[in-house]
């Protein structure tokens, strides 16, 4: 009797060291006095740390993250309606952490692995945690290569590199998630992996993104990481942290990563939330004190490791919603201090139809101008002066009734750079397409058609030079500086893609 029970010990304490878990400790509970708005607060658990992991008895899941003498509060991971006062809890030992592998891709998943698609259930072979230091300075590199969004405007004029963090800011419906979305579905067949982290949205709306990048095979090399609004604040404010774990597993495997956070507006609400319902002390707009660190900390751990450490790179899209245009708000301009530009997107040009509503005197990228194609480099440095100058033209031409000729020139000029710079969602373009478009209306090709038509007139340009130029094309899109004579062929070919659209347009 007395042997069988030895015997069984042994095997057990063998069993827990073969599976890594040689620590035996004294397992702590504790009991919940009070629970609501996603927030348990638990009396007993002695020696819990901060930031573990605490379970209740339906597997929910909770963090703890206020540590006080007599009393602990823990935000819940899970739904909380089957907790109650009196409920016994338990410690798990385990730092909080989340799921990560190769397994992920493809699928739709929260910060604690709960599966949210149809597809089969997942198995994890790995977890890591959510919170972790961001790369050191030596392990970084610089940021050479870029990052293609696919957009006219972005790659042109606020190109963005590879490690780069780049804010999107504007306000509701300016089209935001638009443009982060076309970034990743133009990451096809380019080796880059994408995770869209989405945080206090609707449902809705969510299905909507895991729709369009399905539609266009973009899911297969996606991981997508929901706390929709109905989430418990807790998970709503974790779930950034868990989705970089989960990146940072592809770049510490020497792979190029795109985060999209959409949008950390709602996660820094979801902070403020919990804090409130920790009594923490109110700051400006009622957010607590470290409201800032919570999205460095976030963003530093963006980056460009070094070839030692595995080359891989994780470049960031944070997306901020603004009010009434207001980006000096407190969390605008945190964001806009932390990150290395923004793209700002402007309401007024939503509703003037000009599409993508791109601003671009509002918007910057201070890292990605060193990665850009030379051959972009050449075109775009037109651009954004003849943009300007007609911008600026534009607004004061308004009150003017006689224009001379070089000021009208100048803005019928700008009228169709502005033209050839609209660009329809989901129609994301290879860069040799975009240099080759816009080295033709930066040359006043285009100067002479009707408005109506600089579209189809593009997609004949881009047509004719990637079909007729494949060779050039691959040398538009490398570190090569072409040379005079290849910009004359491109141009070639645009002319006689313009000449045959005038034809067709005749007859
Ligand atoms: N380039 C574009 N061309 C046409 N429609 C667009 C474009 N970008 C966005 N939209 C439309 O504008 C609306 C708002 O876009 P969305 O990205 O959801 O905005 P936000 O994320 O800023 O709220 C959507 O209906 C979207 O289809
Ligand atoms: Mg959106």
């Amino acid at each position: 009797m007395l042997q069988e029970l030895l015997d069984d010990t042994v095997t057990a304490l063998r069993n827990a060291v073969a599976r890594g878990a040689p620590e035996l400790r004294p397992r702590e509970t504790g009991t919940i006095t009070h629970i609501g708005g996603g927030i348990a607060r638990i009396r007993g658990l002695p020696s819990i740390t901060s930031e573990e992991m605490v379970a209740f008895p339906e597997k929910q899941l909770g963090i703890a993250i206020n540590l006080e003498p007599d009393e602990i509060g823990v935000m819940l991971l899970h739904d909380s309606a089957t907790l109650s006062a009196g409920i016994e809890v338990r410690a798990t030992g385990r730092e909080a952490d989340t799921p990560v592998g190769e397994e992920l891709l493809g699928r739709v998943i929260d910060a604690t692995g709960r599966v949210l698609d149809q597809g089969k259930s997942l198995r994890f072979n790995e977890h890591r945690p959510i919170e972790r230091p961001a790369p050191e300075i030596m392990d970084r590199a610089p940021v050479t290569v870029p990052l293609e969004t696919g957009i006219k405007a972005v790659d042109a004029m606020i190109p963005i590199g590879r490690g780069q963090r780049e804010l999107i800011v504007g306000d509701r419906q300016t089209g935001k998630t638009s443009v982060a979305v076309d970034a990743i579905i133009n990451q096809h067949g380019k080796d880059v992996l994408c995770i869209y982290c989405a945080v206090g949205q609707r449902g809705t709306a969510v299905a909507r993104v895991v729709d369009t990048l399905r539609s266009h095979g973009a899911l297969a090399y996606c991981v997508v990481v929901v706390a929709s609004d109905e989430d418990p604040p807790g998970l709503r404010f974790v779930t950034p942290y868990a989705a970089t774990t989960m990146a940072e597993y592809f770049m510490e495997n020497g792979r190029d990563v795109l985060i999209v956070y959409d949008d950390l507006t709602r996660h820094a609400r979801a902070y403020r939330e919990l804090s409130l319902l920790l009594r923490r002390p109110p700051g400006r707009e009622a957010y607590p004190g470290d409201i800032f660190y919570i999205h460095s900390r976030l963003l530093e751990r963006a980056t460009h490791l070094h070839s030692d450490r595995g080359g891989g790179s994780l470049t960031a899209l944070p997306i901020i919603e603004t009010q009434a245009q207001d980006i000096s708000a407190y969390i605008p301009t945190n964001l806009i201090s932390i990150t290395d530009g923004q793209i700002y997107l402007s309401p007024v040009l939503f509703h003037k139809g000009l599409l993508p509503a791109i601003d671009v005197g509002k918007s910057v990228s201070r890292v990605g101008g060193k990665t850009q194609y030379p051959a972009f480099r050449t075109v775009a440095g037109d651009l954004r002066l003849s943009y300007a100058q007609f911008e600026e033209l534009e607004t004061f031409s308004r009150f003017a009734t006689r224009l001379d000729e070089d000021t009208r020139a100048i803005i019928e000029h700008g009228r169709r750079v502005r033209e050839v710079l609209k660009q329809p969602e989901q129609r994301p373009l290879r860069a040799a397409a975009q240099i080759a478009v816009l080295r033709a209306v930066n040359a006043g090709l285009l100067d002479n058609l009707d408005i109506d038509n600089v579209s189809d007139v593009e997609d004949r340009i881009q047509q004719r030079v990637l079909s007729e130029l494949p060779e050039l094309c691959m040398r538009m899109e490398s570190s090569q500086v072409l040379q005079d004579r290849e910009w004359e062929q491109i141009l070639t070919v645009a002319s006689d893609a313009v000449s045959d659209s005038y034809q067709g347009i005749k007859r």
